[in-house]
């Protein structure tokens, strides 16, 4: 195959990379996915384990993948491939592009049902259809919301339109200018319900719940869970972030950008849960209910309190747009594969892969009604495109990034991209060479049930002192050999 030219597209604001690569880590991973699992694995702990993964794993990698896009500006695959060739390594590592793209396209195509929940009952919202008076109520609200697939494939199709309408218009004009205004939006409605959660009178009870430490509670599966979830909320291993690197301006700091964007996502899932459990806490309701967490217990709340049915409005408005600039990112990699190296036009090239993306999204949207049954050792569509990439895919495609970062690539050309002072530069390889594979390891051995009940985690703690020791040895001969 040729070699395509690197792309000169640039985001064109200050905040143009900001603004969307948080677009694209806030979404139903924050508002969704954080609270249920906070509930489910019992609170503090879990957030405290949580917020370590992101800072030791997720931010390291993140900046790892911002750097693979801009030094190889590109698609995810021409952008590997680029980068590995220029440090002398086989062009064969764009593999782990091939996989980061296909992992963002499935992604999207489930991702887009959980979205198309979200603007229906926005739509319900609006229009009064959530009236009911018990948790069973509002699940048998939500049973028949999929049990039509007219009516839950009109919702899922709805948001695979815009987000190709979006992508299809351009980074500048379709990506950027979108996010410039529904992000802002987001904290605005943010804001919003959790002054509303401050009296409702569960606040306290809330707070508590999210921040109280009870190490009790700090199991392996938690552990494990959060693991997984700091490479989901923060958009790593799927192409997104690598592609938006791409169009990251020079002089822009990666690590600087890296950490905003983390503090964000994370701040947002906070504020969520902040604007949540009180809700939920105030009406005497159970916070371990999982996936339904917001679709059913939350309506609920809102039925029996005073502005209820506004809030609610805003709620899953906010709750559709966050999903939408998560969508756009997940298909962007593929979109500008496409455009970069096959010479297709953008517009032309996002409807092309939309109509793709529709098929594989009405599979993953009929596992709700007509196909339920159509499983697979106990799968359905949906579970399998979930399972598949956010426990095999996501973990593997963030060991290739880091192998890349760590190994694959000239130590200079990172060091230059990244540009870190030494001591920040020796830390962050050090985490990108040995703590991140290992804890990703883990999490994949987990995934395939292959770590046994005896397994413990300090047996990681244990490898990663060797690995120090190793490297700090390793560093002081390198040294004395030069000097
Ligand atoms: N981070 C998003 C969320 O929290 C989801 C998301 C966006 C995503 N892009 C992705 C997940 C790419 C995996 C891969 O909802």
């Amino acid at each position: 195959m040729t070699d395509t030219a690197p792309t000169k597209t640039l985001w064109l604001g200050r905040w143009g990379f900001v603004l969307a690569a948080t677009g694209s880590s806030v979404g139903l991973g924050n508002i969704w996915k954080f609270p249920y699992m906070t509930g489910e694995y019992g609170g503090g702990a879990f957030v405290l384990v949580y917020l370590l993964c992101i800072a030791a794993i997720g931010v390291p990698v993140m900046m790892a993948e911002i750097a693979l896009g801009r030094r190889g500006r590109g698609s995810p695959v021409d952008a590997i491939r680029r980068v590995a060739r220029e440090s002398g390594r086989s062009g064969l590592w764009s593999a782990f592009g091939w996989m980061a793209m296909l992992c963002g396209f499935m992604v999207l195509s489930f991702y887009v049902v959980v979205a198309g929940w979200s603007v229906s009952y926005l739509w319900k919202a609006v229009t009064g259809g959530l009236q009911a008076d018990s948790v069973d109520g509002m699940a048998a609200i939500f049973t028949q919301n999929n049990a039509n697939p007219w009516n839950l494939g009109f919702w899922s199709t709805l948001v695979t339109i815009a987000t190709m309408a979006i992508v299809g218009k351009g980074v500048q004009a379709g990506i950027e200018r979108s996010v410039r205004w529904m992000m802002p939006g987001l904290v605005v409605m943010l804001a919003i319900m959790i002054v509303y959660a401050l009296f409702s009178g569960g606040f306290g009870a809330g707070f508590h719940f999210l921040f109280a430490f009870d190490p009790q509670k700090l199991t392996g599966p938690a552990v494990l869970a959060a693991m997984g979830h700091a490479f989901f909320t923060l958009s790593l291993a799927s192409g997104a972030i690598l592609t938006y690197g791409a169009y990251l301006p020079a002089q822009q700091s990666i690590g600087r950008t890296t950490l905003t964007v983390a503090l964000c996502d994370t701040l947002v899932a906070l504020m969520a849960g902040l604007a949540i459990f009180p809700v939920i806490f105030a009406n005497g309701m159970d916070p371990a209910s999982g996936p339904g967490l917001i679709f059913m217990s939350l309506p609920l709340a809102f039925a029996q309190m005073p502005f209820g049915g506004v809030v609610e409005v805003v709620f899953f408005l906010m709750l559709a747009v966050a999903a939408l600039t998560s969508a756009i990112s997940m298909i962007e990699a593929t979109v500008a594969w496409l455009n970069q190296s096959h010479g297709i036009a953008r517009r032309r090239a996002a409807w092309g892969v939309g109509i793709v993306l529709w098929l594989v999204s009405t599979l993953a949207m009929l596992s709700f009604n007509v196909g339920a049954d159509w499983t697979l050792a106990g799968k359905t569509v949906f579970d399998w495109l979930d399972f598949l990439t956010s426990r095999l895919m996501m973990p593997l495609g963030g060991l290739g990034t880091a192998l890349l970062a760590g190994f694959v690539l000239r130590r200079e050309v990172v060091r230059e991209e990244l540009g870190l002072p030494s001591g920040a530069f020796a830390l962050w390889q050090f985490v990108i060479r040995y703590v991140s594979p290992l804890a990703i390891l883990v999490v994949f051995l987990d995934a395939l049930g292959w770590l046994g009940a005896g397994f413990d985690l300090r047996w990681v703690a244990a490898i990663l002192l060797v690995a120090l020791i190793g490297e700090i040895a390793l560093g002081r001969a390198t040294q004395r050999q030069a000097s």
